[in-house]
């Protein structure tokens, strides 16, 4: 039939059909409102969540039916199981293939639908080191000493065994091989380089040895690069431990004091700079993609670590050259090293030769993925991550007990789904590789999936160290502190009482994000909210040989967490954060709580500025610094005021929506397009902190926010542009951050107004 023929045919029938007319717009709204339905009423048919439902949005304390099913799914516990496991074979990144299959094997049995993604990265292997203490003597010179730089084997700790121990080398370190006097250089921070320059201490083509702590490591042989030296040790100082064996305890495995033997590996890439592949800053490394060169991201001299043990001999021969200890720093620059006072050299009659050959190629390194799907697609994902490589063959601290948790995770969602379950929310969980050298993995991925990820994603849950000790640490952005501290109610402490008792005994709020795992893409370039949870050591835990042959499953298995119980309660405080992310109608957040801390870090900073700058013209219309700051302040005020009045609506609508059950569906339907919106809304509060531009002298990083420390490394600092302004006493940058992130606040207000 021709087009013509059927028009005219049915305008032909059109009286003798008004009756058919008349079903079918009747079977056409039918259609309509079934297809609301459908692509809607997963979230709103009962049968939605299996046979349970999130109920009632919460009494403080009290567990959902489905948070029930999943702490009690958890009350087996296989995280020694899977610790055991993982640290089985040395899995440095791009290594331990065995284990990337096993974890994929794992995520599907699991029933997640699972990928192994691949990226390929410039990186380093160790071939071989040595370092020497030479003499100079009436002859020439002689070998003094040669360090062995290896940790001792113990007999009952099989991974600190075996011809397949990862040797001592630095993560981006420059072969080299350098024979030079040497300094002490305290922790290596800035300002213990300002110190030794302005105490005319020389520097120039010195071999720097520094103790570990403060700051990341990558950034010691940083500064000591710009200060001129031409390689770097680093050890670990018996001094900074509590359990001390100069106090008479015992060392690992007798007792809890560090191992004398122990050394400490890791990345010494600049990680405030931009983490992820050197050779490829902002974008995904795979397959012949253009390289930069990473110099200016990684160091031009070599570097070790070494024992305390091992760096004694060396270090005592400073004694009585350059300046003491006391003179120079007085308490601050005072370690535990027996029979060395911590002068800074250097002798003239002692040198160092140290020898690094690192292997450097592009090496591929494997992420493993998998998902569970939500009911309700246009919601968006959360993801949850843990790498997986580690410096040794062990790692049962870090990463492993984090892998160990994210599993058991897996395992506790597995008995939900079993039962019918399916979260709101899609879940994706992420295990990933090469963290240890630069975040490498998860950079990528987020370089890759960046669109992707800020059109969608939630939140980014991440688990390094699950247990090294027995303090529960959080850092996160202020996003989630809501779902942070309700959950916490719901999981008891394993020494008694609730993780809430527990985490606010010792503090008062949630730790603010700086760098050092793999949240750091997703706060910090993406926009994305996250978190990072894990048991940290106290100061009266055993010593946790970081990066050392000693985090094995041994120590995790008889001295850490025997029984493994802070990996349980982890693996479960983690889980009910995920469900009450996924499974709440509303998304569970307080924007005041951002706005409230937003004005608490201002007001820190602003306490700082120099009392000179306030009457500082600042541009147009005779303002003054002042004015800018005090502009500022009101935006802040404001979010503050429109953010509480949000809050209380939120919470109203999922009360609507708790107590909308049997109620006619197009009720329903309205109220779920008005959450629709307002979770819209919410989705993407974090991305409004993101400046195109960046940081200044480091774009990758592009929350305005939060950030890694300039320099530190690790530790964050809230509104790094006003505060690298103040540091540097620039006030010129400071009046163009205000200006930023008041047109930041200002465009948050006309969201939330
Ligand atoms: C976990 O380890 C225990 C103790 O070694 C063992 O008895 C059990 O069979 C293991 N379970 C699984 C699921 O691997
Ligand atoms: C997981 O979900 C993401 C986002 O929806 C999707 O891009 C990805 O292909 C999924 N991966 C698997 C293994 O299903
Ligand atoms: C230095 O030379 C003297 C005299 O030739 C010799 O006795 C001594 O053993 C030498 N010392 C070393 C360390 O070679
Ligand atoms: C390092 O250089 C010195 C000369 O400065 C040389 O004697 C030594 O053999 C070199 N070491 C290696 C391992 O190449
Ligand atoms: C590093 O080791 C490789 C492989 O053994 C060797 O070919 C190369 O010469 C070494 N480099 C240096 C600077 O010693
Ligand atoms: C956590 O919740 C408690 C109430 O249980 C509240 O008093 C406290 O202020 C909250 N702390 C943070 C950091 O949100």
């Amino acid at each position: 039939m021709r087009d013509e023929e059927k028009l005219s045919k049915s305008l032909g029938a059109e009286k003798q059909g008004s009756n058919r007319l008349i079903r079918s717009i009747c079977q056409g709204i039918i259609a309509i409102v079934g297809i609301c339905w459908i692509t809607i009423g997963l979230g709103i048919s009962p049968f939605s969540h299996g046979i349970f439902d999130y109920g009632s949005s919460g009494e403080l304390g009290v567990a959902s039916p489905i948070e029930n099913a999943f702490l009690s799914a958890l009350d087996v516990n296989l995280a020694g199981n899977w610790s055991e496991k993982y640290t089985s074979v040395p899995h440095l990144a791009g290594q331990g293939i065995e284990l990337v299959d096993w974890t994929a094997k794992k995520f599907e049995e699991y029933g997640l639908s699972t990928e192994i993604e691949g990226f390929d990265i410039y990186l380093n292997y160790p071939v071989e080191n040595g370092l020497a203490l030479l003499k100079k003597g009436r002859n020439g010179t002689s070998v003094a000493y040669k360090a062995s730089l290896r940790e001792d084997a113990l007999p009952e700790d099989p991974t600190t065994n075996g011809d397949d121990l990862v040797p001592a080398f630095h993560g981006y370190s420059a072969s080299g091989n350098v024979t030079a006097n040497y300094v002490f250089v305290n922790y290596g921070t800035k300002e213990d380089f300002e110190l030794l320059k302005s105490q005319k201490v020389n520097l120039k083509d010195k071999i720097a040895i520094a103790r570990y702590g403060k700051i990341f490591r990558g950034l010691k042989v940083k500064f000591a690069q710009e200060a001129g030296c031409v390689g770097v040790l680093l050890y670990s100082d018996p001094g900074d431990d509590y359990y001390q064996e100069a106090k008479g305890d015992k060392a690992y495995p007798e007792g809890p004091a560090r191992n004398p033997s122990s050394l400490q590996r890791g990345s010494v890439q600049f990680l405030s700079e931009a983490p992820g592949d050197p050779t490829t800053p902002g974008y995904p490394s795979q397959g012949d993609v253009e390289r930069a060169d990473p110099k200016g991201l990684i160091p031009d001299i070599p570097s070790l670590p070494i024992s305390h043990k091992e760096v004694a001999p060396i270090l005592q021969k400073l004694n009585g050259h350059g300046l003491s200890g006391s003179k120079i720093g007085g308490d601050k620059w005072k370690g535990g090293l027996k029979g060395f006072d911590y002068w800074t050299g250097p002798s003239p009659d002692y040198s160092l030769n140290l020898y690094n050959n690192q292997s450097y190629d592009i090496r591929p390194i494997h992420n493993v993925y998998g998902n569970i799907t939500g009911s309700d697609s246009d919601e968006g994902y959360i993801l949850i991550g843990n790498h997986r490589d580690a410096w040794i063959k062990g790692g049962a601290s870090d990463p492993n007990s984090g892998s160990a948790a994210l599993l058991e995770v897996i395992r506790g969602f597995h008995q939900l789904q079993l039962t019918g379950w399916k979260p709101r929310k899609t879940i994706i969980f992420a295990s990933w590789d090469g963290e240890e050298y630069a975040l490498l993995g998860s950079t990528e991925f987020g370089e890759k999936y960046g669109k992707d990820l800020q059109a969608n994603c939630l939140a980014y849950l991440n688990v390094d160290v699950a247990t090294s000790g027995k303090t529960l640490g959080i850092q996160a952005s202020p996003f989630l502190n809501k779902v942070l501290n309700d959950s916490l109610h719901l999981v008891d402490y394993p020494l008694g009482g609730s993780l809430h008792d527990h985490f606010f005994e010792s503090k008062e709020k949630f730790g603010i994000l700086g760098s050092g795992s793999d949240y750091t893409v997703f706060q910090e370039h993406l926009g994305i909210a996250s978190v990072d949870l894990g048991f940290k050591g106290g100061p009266e835990d055993p010593v946790y040989h970081y990066h050392s042959n000693y985090d094995s499953y041994h120590w995790m298995s008889t001295v850490a967490d025997p029984g493994f119980k802070f990996h349980n309660a982890l693996a479960k405080y983690l889980g009910i954060i995920a469900l009450k992310l996924t499974e709440r109608k509303v998304i569970p957040t307080e924007v005041a709580t951002y706005g409230a801390e937003l004005k608490l870090y201002f007001q820190r900073l602003v306490d700082r500025v120099p009392a000179e700058w306030l009457d500082v013209p600042s541009g147009k219309c005779h303002r003054t610094v002042s004015d800018v700051i005090t502009s500022l302040g009101d935006e802040l005020n404001g979010f503050l005021e429109n953010a509480g009045v949000f809050d209380l609506r939120s919470e109203a609508l999922q009360s609507k929506w708790d107590s909308s059950e049997g109620q006619p569906f197009w009720r329903r339907i309205v109220l779920h397009y008005k959450i629709k919106s307002l979770n819209y809304k919410l989705r993407y509060l974090e991305r409004r902190f993101l400046y195109r531009k960046g940081l200044d002298g480091r774009p990758w990083f592009k929350h305005v926010v939060y950030a890694a420390g300039r320099d530190t490394g690790y530790e964050g600092f809230a509104l790094p542009g006003l505060k690298e302004a103040l540091d540097d006493g620039d006030i010129v940058s400071f009046v163009k951050w205000l200006k930023i992130i008041r047109a930041k606040v200002r465009k948050l207000n006309d969201d939330y107004a």
